[in-house]
């Protein structure tokens, strides 16, 4: 394996979901759809588009509809052959990876991101590895390849760590992991930052800037030598914002301004407004949403 490529990527998928109760009580909120696919799907297709070859989930109990979704469903494909129903049948086995290409690890308790993305150590080595969080849904600028692809483009050229980035609303510090910014990298003038310095969830006053986190990591070998130390930091929860942070100043490490627009899919308001983005983007459904809306006319 060449050494600045990503194959791999982890998927954490283990929380409870409780912002999205009821709708979470049984299935977990990474099955929740936009538009008519679910969250976890569209952050495989983006890892996919990457280069991501293996693909590791982080489960927990009760998310076995993640891995059926993954899987075939023999009396639904036998049902749309019989019935002729050529595109439903394509659609539904296009979704398949290559055999042996998809594992699953069990998260048994809730104890972090970092404990997450840790409980995949030894499916990972020494390789870097990019994580994906399915909340933070990520429509592609038009004509532009998603973020994953961007990062994994500027990374080949940087190693180290990256971290997809966008600014918010200083009021929002304490949601998100905060950069303290350098220089625009030399030749990456625009969207490639260097950290300086990362801090999980700091309150407004504390905030470094307004540069945070989004669900988006390229992680190296030494990352998981600190989260091998099991330390817990905000919330009391292992961080992978704390690893990270510890390894600044061994590794380069920077954040990409990537070009597309990020929904908060964690949050009702972000959910709704990524069913409305991701279907005005769509040929099948933009002019008609786009009539419904002007009619209710609010
Ligand atoms: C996690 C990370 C945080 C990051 C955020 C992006 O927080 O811990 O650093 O900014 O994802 O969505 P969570 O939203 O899981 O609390």
């Amino acid at each position: 394996m060449s050494a600045l490529s990503v194959k791999k990527a982890i998927f954490p998928v283990g929380g409870l979901g409780t912002r999205f109760l009821p709708a979470t009580k049984s299935m977990p909120k990474e099955m929740l759809p936009v538009v008519d696919k679910p969250l976890i799907q569209y952050a495989v297709e983006e890892a996919a588009e990457a280069g991501i070859e293996e693909f590791i989930f982080v489960t927990g109990r009760g998310k076995s509809a993640i891995e059926d979704h993954f899987d075939h469903s023999m009396e639904l494909e036998q049902t749309l052959q019989s019935r002729d129903k050529k595109e439903a049948l394509k659609l539904v086995q296009s979704m398949m990876r290559e055999p042996g290409s998809v594992a699953y690890i069990r998260q048994q308790e809730p104890k972090g991101l970092g404990h997450a993305v840790w409980c995949a150590r030894h499916l990972i080595g020494d390789e870097p590895v990019a994580i994906l969080l399915a909340d933070d849904l990520i429509l592609p600028k038009k004509g532009q390849k998603g973020c994953l692809a961007e990062m994994v483009e500027a990374w080949s050229k940087t190693g180290g760590n990256m971290v997809a980035s966008m600014s918010v609303a200083p009021e929002q510090t304490a949601s998100y992991g905060i950069i303290t910014p350098g220089e625009n990298a030399e030749g990456m003038a625009g969207p490639l930052t260097e950290v300086k310095g990362l801090v999980e969830k700091p309150k407004p006053e504390d905030a470094p800037s307004t540069l945070a986190v989004v669900g988006r990591y390229i992680i190296e070998s030494g990352v998981f030598a600190e989260l091998d130390k099991q330390d817990s930091g905000a919330g009391g929860e292992i961080q992978i914002t704390d690893s990270l942070a510890r390894r600044i100043g061994h590794v380069p490490f920077h954040s990409l301004n990537f070009s597309g627009t990020r929904y908060d899919c964690g949050s009702k308001i972000g959910f709704l407004e990524a069913n409305i983005a991701f279907a005005l983007a769509r040929d099948d459904l933009s002019s008609d949403l786009t009539q419904w809306l002007k009619d209710l006319n609010v």
